[in-house]
């Protein structure tokens, strides 16, 4: 086993994803230390730097970022304000919200800047073994292996959540007649005439039915509460001690976990597509049924038959679920070796880490959602990127392996 293992590529440190959080870590890390230039590997199965990102945008046909032109993966804060100079039809009001080919536009400069062009490994990693004083061993696509010193988890969103009754449908239907947000791509779908039903409060919602109804579709929107209106997805008090020093003073992970949900407050979208989606309502190509839902569907002679909670019947010839996304570390399989190595305390799906988003007992750092008992509310947001790399930094800048790891230097 040992000669194995001896035998294998080794790398400092392994980020297992390409997303806005990996880029954001990835810069500011250089930005303190050089040195790292060439010691770490980015895997991602698309061999590139924020393809899920771009295909989330292009797929939802969305204009601008929910978030303002400071949070980007850059370490200078204004660098993408200055990037914009030239531009500035493209930063959308309230607060300069960076246009979406702006944004991306952005990242590709940065990228180029810090000379990431290959740090991108095509692979997806299909398992991270910890194997105590040694580091991991990582698995990539199920064939070849590495060895890492250190690894930091930045894999982005968490799993389609599905509402129940969607598992009880009984009757057989066309894949393409029931699907969850992730799955739709509104530039290939062939929409007049169609009725869709879309369900979810979230900003998702409003943006695949604002496309949907571009496409000729009638809509209906389907919200188990009432539309919730925010301009972003939490407080920007989360971002500073406003509210972060009262989180940080809860000793209590289970009540953190329950601040997260109230700060976010569930699926919510910006005034403008509120709006909008209130004038196509008032022009009736739209229908917004709030405090309902779905109880029973079944698919009969080519369309959906919707039976909701209020007693109200519907039919349709889509469902759309845009329901988001649960995030649970038990349930992610490259969790499961670390989970057996290292048992911690699990919130409600979130690690428990330690400050610098750590994995107590080994050198795993977890950035995105799965850190929010740390962060808080905004950990799977942009801002929470920059977060997360300031309590990483740290542990990355000290050396705090044992010696025997002296020989990676
Ligand atoms: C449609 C949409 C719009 C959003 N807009 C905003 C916004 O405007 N502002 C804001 O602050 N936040 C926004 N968010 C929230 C958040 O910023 C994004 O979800 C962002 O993409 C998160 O970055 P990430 O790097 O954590 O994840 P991702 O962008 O999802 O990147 C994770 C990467 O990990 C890779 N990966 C996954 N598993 C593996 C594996 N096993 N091996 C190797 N690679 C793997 C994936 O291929 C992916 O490329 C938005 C989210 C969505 C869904
Ligand atoms: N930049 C952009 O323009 C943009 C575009 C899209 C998304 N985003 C971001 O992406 C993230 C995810 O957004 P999202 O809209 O996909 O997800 P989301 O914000 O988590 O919203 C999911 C919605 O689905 C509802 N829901 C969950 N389970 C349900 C069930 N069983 N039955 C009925 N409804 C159910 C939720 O209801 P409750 O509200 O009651 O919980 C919520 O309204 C957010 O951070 C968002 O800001 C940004």
């Amino acid at each position: 086993m040992v000669t194995t293992v001896s035998r294998l590529r080794e790398i400092q440190m392994a980020i297992v994803g390409a997303g806005p959080h990996a880029l954001t870590l990835v810069t500011h890390m250089l930005q303190k230390r050089q040195e790292m230039r060439g010691k770490f590997v980015v895997f991602d199965p698309s061999g590139g730097w924020l393809s899920q990102w771009s295909a989330a945008f292009g797929a939802q046909e969305i204009p601008h970022l929910r978030s303002p032109a400071v949070h980007h993966p850059d370490p200078d804060p204004y660098a993408l304000r200055r990037f914009a100079e030239n531009r500035p039809q493209e930063l959308f009001p309230p607060y300069d919200l960076p246009g979406t080919k702006l944004f991306e536009d952005f990242c590709r400069e940065t990228i180029a800047r810090w000379q990431l062009e290959n740090t991108v490994e095509q692979a997806k990693v299909t398992r991270v073994e910890p194997l105590g004083k040694r580091g991991f061993r990582l698995e990539l696509d199920g064939e070849r292996r590495v060895m890492a010193r250190r690894v930091v988890m930045a894999m982005g969103g968490g799993r389609p959540s599905l509402p129940d009754w969607v598992e009880k449908i009984q009757t057989p239907y066309p894949s393409d007649r029931l699907c969850h947000s992730l799955a739709i791509d509104l530039r290939q779908m062939a929409l007049r005439g169609d009725r869709v039903l879309i369900i979810g409060g979230g900003l998702t919602s409003g943006h695949l039915a604002i496309g949907a109804l571009e496409g000729g579709a009638t809509v209906t929107l389907m919200v188990k509460r009432q539309l919730q209106e925010k301009l972003f997805d939490a407080d920007p008090g989360w971002l500073g001690p406003k509210y972060l020093k009262g989180f940080a003073a809860e000793a209590d992970w289970q009540r953190r976990w329950e601040l997260i949900q109230q700060a976010r407050n569930g699926g919510s979208m910006t005034p403008a597509v509120v709006t909008r989606l209130r004038r196509e309502s008032r022009n009736g190509r739209l229908g917004i049924y709030e405090e309902c839902q779905v109880v029973e569907a079944a698919w009969n002679q080519g369309e959906w038959q919707i039976i909701c909670n209020n007693g109200a019947e519907y039919t349709c010839d889509r469902i759309w679920v845009a329901t988001g996304t649960k995030l649970d570390v038990m349930a992610e399989p490259l969790f499961a070796d670390i989970l057996e190595a290292y048992p911690i305390p699990i919130i409600q799906g979130l690690p428990v880490l330690d400050e610098h988003l750590r994995w107590p007992g080994c050198e795993l750092f977890i950035m995105g959602g799965l850190a929010a008992l740390q962060v808080g509310p905004v950990a799977r947001n942009l801002s929470g990127a920059r977060m997360a790399c300031d309590r990483i930094q740290p542990a990355l800048t000290k050396a705090t392996v044992p010696k025997s790891f002296s020989r990676w230097h």
